[in-house]
């Protein structure tokens, strides 16, 4: 028998535009955080450092792809609905993050981790929650860009709004990539989802 259907034993409820837009985001967010650590950024004299070049362009390809990944979740057929990734203005969807909070505390003290359901509500309102936080920061740092561009501030990020909230959130970026990678490999470990549901290019 002939058969069209390309033979793939990949088995994701993401499509592939999701999973390519996930990967350039994350490769750009851990260049922030690293670069974060040891760059000399601007002040009023002079331009910031090697490092904080880097940070400046990858972070403006990361606000780039956060914002490819949203138009994505927008228009796509296949995988993760809009509501579930931002459940906070649903009653319905609120009623179910309740029930599935509940699911996860009662999990978590018997120091288990609950079974992977790629319906489940919580872990979908948490990435929505991350989206939101990379969002955030690639705002914030592209309207300061663009205010030190357009010569309307020096580049001193001190006394600047935009800054003021990149560096109040800096913190949260750590977070949520240690818990959401370190879940991730956990899940994959314990065979209960495989990393490349996500981490993989196959059509
Ligand atoms: C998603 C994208 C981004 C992330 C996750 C990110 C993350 C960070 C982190 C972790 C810090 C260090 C905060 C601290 O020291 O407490 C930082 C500082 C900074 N970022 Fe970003 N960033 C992003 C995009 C950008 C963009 C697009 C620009 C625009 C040029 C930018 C400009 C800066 C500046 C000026 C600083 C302060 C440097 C200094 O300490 O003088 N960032 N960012
Ligand atoms: C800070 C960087 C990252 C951000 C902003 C981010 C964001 C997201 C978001 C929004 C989703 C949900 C997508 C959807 O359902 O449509 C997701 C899923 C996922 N992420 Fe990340 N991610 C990041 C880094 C990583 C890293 C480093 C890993 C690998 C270790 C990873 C592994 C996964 C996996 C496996 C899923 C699928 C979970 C499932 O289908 O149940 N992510 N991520």
């Amino acid at each position: 028998m002939h058969s069209t259907t390309p033979v793939t034993n990949l088995q994701t409820r993401h499509n592939r535009a999701t999973r390519l837009l996930h990967a350039g985001l994350a490769l750009a967010i851990v260049t922030q955080l690293l670069t974060s650590l040891q760059m000399h950024g601007p002040d009023d004299v002079q331009a910031g450092d090697i490092l904080f070049q880097v940070h400046r362009y990858s972070g403006l390809a990361a606000t780039v792809l956060a914002f490819g990944l949203w138009v994505t979740i927008l228009v796509r057929s296949r995988g993760t609905d809009l509501g579930a990734l931002i459940p906070w203005f649903s009653g319905r969807r609120l009623a179910a993050l309740g029930r599935d909070i509940k699911v996860h505390a009662e999990a978590g003290l018997k120091l288990r981790l609950p079974e992977h359901d790629p319906q489940a509500a919580l872990p979908s309102a948490i990435h929505g929650l991350g989206l939101l936080l990379i969002s955030a920061m690639a705002a914030s740092g592209a309207i300061y860009f663009v205010q030190v561009a357009l010569g309307l501030h020096s580049a001193e990020p001190d006394g600047m709004i935009a800054m003021t909230v990149h560096l109040a959130l800096a913190n949260l970026v750590w977070a949520y990539l240690i818990a959401h990678a370190g879940l991730a490999l956990l899940h994959h470990l314990l065979q209960s989802m495989r990393l490349s549901t996500m981490w993989s290019f196959a059509r």
